[in-house]
């Protein structure tokens, strides 16, 4: 019964917190317009990929040049070797989600502003309602800052931390960017040694 009286009847109405699903949340970042210079540049959004019920969860920068074109994270060269250290560790890709911090390709993937990633931070903590994975892997300083302002990725890398994200409280896992492989081939022992931390964290949860 319509009853003016009540007060949330005023409220504002936010689509994002009241998105449904991850396809009705999709189809908003997909329409977003919060950063006029990003949405100006794209050739489309990049919400990302991969099942509701994934049990890994990995966050990125941004989308690069492909991701920009294809309308998906991570499959450009650093996508490639993402895909390929997943293998490694036993995961296909379709098994885990994938997104960044920023959906949309800054302009020449400049470094991203603090409000763009402001702008941008509802749509991921809705993304982490909606996917409950059991780990959040947070690939590079720009992830890692999103959630832990204050450490340094050299520093934390391969220690899970927790912490409340809206009403839940989730495990992150901090590693090295795999672009970072792509820049410097010598890195690459290293990055393969911290993803198969995601496997021994996944194994214990
Ligand atoms: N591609 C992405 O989608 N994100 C990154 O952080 C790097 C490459």
């Amino acid at each position: 019964m319509f009853d003016p009286s009540q007060e949330d009847l005023f409220a504002p109405f936010d689509p994002i917190a009241t998105s449904k699903n991850l396809e009705e949340l999709h189809s908003l970042i997909r329409d977003c317009t919060r950063c006029p210079e990003l949405a100006g540049y794209r050739t489309q959004a990049v919400p990302g990929v991969g099942p509701v019920n994934a049990r890994v969860f990995f966050i990125g920068e941004a989308p690069g040049r492909w991701e920009d074109q294809h309308g998906e994270p991570f499959v450009g060269a650093a996508g490639v070797y993402l895909t390929e250290l997943l293998a490694k560790i036993g995961l296909d890709r379709s098994q885990v989600f994938i997104t960044n911090i920023v959906k949309c390709r800054p302009p020449d993937n400049r470094d991203l502003r603090a409000a763009e990633i402001k702008y941008c931070a509802p749509y991921l903590e809705r993304q982490l309602t909606f996917v409950k994975a059991d780990l959040v892997v947070l690939l590079g300083r720009v992830a890692l800052e999103r959630f832990f302002p204050k450490e340094k990725i050299t520093e934390v890398a391969c220690q899970p931390r927790r912490k409340v994200i809206g009403s839940r409280e989730i495990t992150f896992l901090p590693v090295l960017h795999p672009a970072f492989g792509i820049r410097r081939e010598e890195i690459k022992p290293e990055i393969e040694r911290q993803f198969w931390t995601i496997k021994e964290v996944l194994d214990e949860l």
